[in-house]
């Protein structure tokens, strides 16, 4: 594992935020498009790629197993892929950095191919659970040997034919469900994803781009996708959307910080990922959708945001699964609302990049927001507008989502908030340091 040096920042507490900045590509559908274009016969080209670690870490996997990925000096990324059934036995354990969606995603492609792969990760990937994906994989034949609890390093023994199946999922998962469906394409007869509570569907549109033959049928027990395995993956021209996840931030700053008055563009709108353009207009916020149109399958809209007095809500439940990588940011948004805010129903924040409620409640605390944790959520009384204590130092706990969640925070705060490592920005952002100096100068970004 590469030696990670923190990179601490300290965010003085800046102005209003204005003129316009433009998102990066969305990192769900960067990772898909370069799995199905490494599975496709001939060559792809993908514009608006996120160029980021975690999407580069799935780039180079997929290198190793075959596929010859280049990015021109346009930027537009051209892949000629191995053909479903095609990948290579890599000569190398697969490196995933941070990257939970890269491991998972690829776990469920080398589980239907007579390959085996071995899968590490960081300190943070090496502790998030596995299980979840192991255990479909290993009713479709797969072999894995995970080290204990079920986590990275671990080695999947693909299997060649797979045997397809029907499968309800126990966590309201894209990566789970995505893990299954990509291990179904090379698999004989159909195979089944239902999912109770539905979560972001980029892997369905992009089965469907790319001409895999998929269905989904809503029932009385949830979504039911089927996807006909020895599937032919046509070659295609992908623009990838901005990701509503990074334009999060913008949302959020704008809308805290008086005076603010910016537009975020590119922004991706499927409505599977806008729980927290939802929760933030139920907070008073003032969003408006400019130029509504689609991109690569998918609606996208620029985004004008508005300084707008916040006040306290009650997070509704079921908008969790379209806002799960949101509620960083959203209790950052609560700290400044007028009233207590109470977020709950959303356990599975307990195990991404890092313990999110855990590393948010520490982070707040330090900043001198008054906050409850609960086990699925927290509870935040807000400051009704005013700036926040702050002048505390930050573990980002190798999280790019709580060092950009403080820095925001850090914006409208009466001292300095000190993030102890920015380092893993990179994995999903890596220009927003950029991105937040130009917007609070008012220069183009
Ligand atoms: C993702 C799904 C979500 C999300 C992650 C990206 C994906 O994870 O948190 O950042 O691209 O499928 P889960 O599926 O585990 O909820």
């Amino acid at each position: 594992m590469p030696h990670h040096t923190p990179r601490p920042l300290d965010l003085a507490p800046r102005g209003a935020l204005t003129g316009r900045v433009t998102v990066p590509g969305d990192k769900s559908i960067s990772h898909r498009a370069l799995m199905l274009s490494a599975l496709a016969v001939g060559e792809s080209r993908i514009e608006g790629l996120l160029e980021g670690e975690d999407v580069l870490a799935t780039a180079a996997a997929m290198r190793a197993m075959g596929a010859r990925i280049e990015r021109g000096g346009d930027a537009v990324w051209r892949v000629s892929g191995v053909g479903v059934g095609g990948l290579l036995q890599p000569a190398t354990a697969l490196e995933m950095g941070n990257s939970g969606t890269s491991t998972r995603l690829l776990m469920g492609l080398v589980a239907s191919h007579p390959i085996t792969a071995t899968f590490t990760g960081d300190a943070s990937l090496s502790g998030r659970p596995m299980g979840r994906v192991i255990e479909p994989l290993a009713l479709m034949g797969a072999d894995v040997s995970a080290s204990p609890g079920g986590r990275l390093p671990l080695m999947v023994r693909g299997i060649c034919p797979a045997v397809p199946i029907a499968y309800t999922l126990p966590v309201a998962s894209a990566q789970v469900k995505s893990a299954v469906l990509l291990a179904g394409l090379n698999t004989p007869g159909v195979t089944r994803v239902i999912e109770p509570i539905a979560t972001r569907d980029h892997s369905e549109r992009m089965l469907r781009g790319f001409g895999a033959t998929l269905t989904v049928e809503t029932a009385d027990r949830g979504r039911i996708i089927s996807l006909t395995g020895e599937a032919e993956l046509k070659p295609q021209s992908i623009t990838v959307p901005g990701d509503p996840s990074s334009a999060a931030f913008w949302l959020v700053a704008a809308s805290i910080v008086p005076g603010s008055d910016i537009v975020v563009a590119n922004v991706g709108l499927n409505p599977t990922r806008t729980g927290l353009i939802a929760a933030l207009r139920m907070m008073g916020a003032d969003i408006v959708e400019l130029d509504p149109r689609e991109v690569g399958g998918e609606p996208v809209a620029d985004l004008r945001v508005r300084y707008a007095p916040l006040t306290a809500i009650e997070v509704p439940h079921d908008l969790a699964p379209s806002m799960i990588d949101e509620y960083p940011v959203l209790f950052v948004a609560a700290a400044f609302a007028n009233g207590r805010t109470l977020a709950r129903g959303a356990h599975e924040l307990r195990v991404k990049e890092s313990d999110r409620i855990a590393a948010m409640h520490a982070a707040l605390t330090a900043c001198g927001v008054a906050c409850e944790e609960y086990e699925d959520g927290m509870a935040i009384t807000g400051t009704g507008g005013d700036a926040i204590p702050g002048g505390a130092r930050i573990a980002s706990k190798l999280d790019h989502r709580i060092a950009m969640s403080l820095s925001v925070a850090g914006l409208h705060a009466r001292a300095p908030v000190t993030i102890d490592d920015i380092g893993p920005v990179a994995t999903s952002y890596p220009a927003f340091y950029r991105s937040l100096d130009a917007l609070t100068t008012g220069v183009e970004a």
